[in-house]
C-alpha cells in the first residue's frame, strides 16, 4: 500500500510530512534506522554490531511493502530528514496475510511532539481503508522495560495479548517482551 502525503506540525509548531516512502530514500532510512540503533539500544532486539540494514537491503523492503495490498512503509519528513518511520508487514502466508507487524521509531529530538501517534493513526487508517480482507488485526512486540512505548500502544487500542517470561536479555537482567494486537474491525 502507498498513502499520499498528510502535512502537519509538532506540538512545538515543526513543520512535518507523512507520506510512503520512495526506494531512493533507502539512505535516508538508513540514517533513521541507525540513530535509533544508537540512541535507544536497549530498545531494539539487536546490539549496534548487529544492525544488519543496508541501503540496498532497505530499498528491497521499501519496494516489497509499498507493492503488497497488506504492506506499508511511511516516514515523518523535515528539514533535516526522516525523524520517524513505521512499517507494516503482512504475513507472507495465506493464513497470515490478514495480520501485519508493525514497527517503529521517532527520533531523539522529536519525541513528545505527537509524531509516533501520527504514525500509527496515519497506519491505521490505511489499513482500514484498503480491502478490509488484506489487514484485518495489528501485532506487534515491545520490550516489557520500553514504558514509552507501550503507553503510546495502549493509549491508541493496543492491548496486550501474551508475555515472553525472561526471553529477552538487557545490560544481564531477563526482561519479558510483550506481545500486543489491536483489531482493526
Ligand atoms: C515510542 C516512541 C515511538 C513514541 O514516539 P513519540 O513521537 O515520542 O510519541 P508521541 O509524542 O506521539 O506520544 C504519544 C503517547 O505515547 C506515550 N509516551 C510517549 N513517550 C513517552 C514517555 N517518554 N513516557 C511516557 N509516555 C510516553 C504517551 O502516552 C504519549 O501521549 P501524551 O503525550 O498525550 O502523554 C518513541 O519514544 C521512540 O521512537 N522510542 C524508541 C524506539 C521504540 O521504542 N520503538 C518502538 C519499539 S516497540
Amino acid at each position: 500500500m502507498r498513502i499520499a502525503a498528510i502535512s502537519g506540525r509538532t506540538a512545538d509548531g515543526r513543520p512535518f510530512q507523512i507520506r510512503s516512502l520512495r526506494a531512493s530514500e533507502a539512505g535516508l532510512l538508513l540514517d533513521q534506522l541507525w540513530e535509533l540503533q544508537v540512541s535507544d539500544p536497549a530498545f531494539h532486539v539487536t546490539e549496534p554490531d548487529e544492525f544488519n540494514w543496508t541501503a540496498d537491503r532497505l530499498r528491497g523492503r521499501i519496494e516489497a511493502l509499498n507493492r503488497a495490498p497488506n504492506g506499508l512503509y511511511i516516514a515523518v519528513f523535515a528539514d533535516e530528514g526522516i525523524v520517524g518511520s513505521l512499517s507494516l508487514a503482512g504475513g507472507q502466508h495465506k493464513k497470515t496475510a490478514h495480520a501485519a507487524v508493525l514497527g517503529m521509531g521517532v527520533r531523539r529530538g522529536w519525541r513528545r511532539q505527537g509524531l509516533g501517534r501520527r504514525l500509527v493513526e496515519v497506519a491505521c487508517d490505511a489499513a482500514r481503508t484498503a480491502d478490509p480482507q488484506h489487514i484485518a488485526v495489528l501485532t506487534l512486540t515491545v520490550f516489557s522495560t520500553n514504558e514509552p512505548a507501550q503507553r503510546l500502544y495502549a493509549s491508541l487500542g493496543f492491548a496486550e495479548e501474551g508475555r515472553g517470561g525472561g526471553t529477552i536479555r538487557i545490560d544481564g537482567r531477563d526482561q519479558d517482551v510483550i506481545l500486543m494486537a489491536k483489531r482493526l474491525s
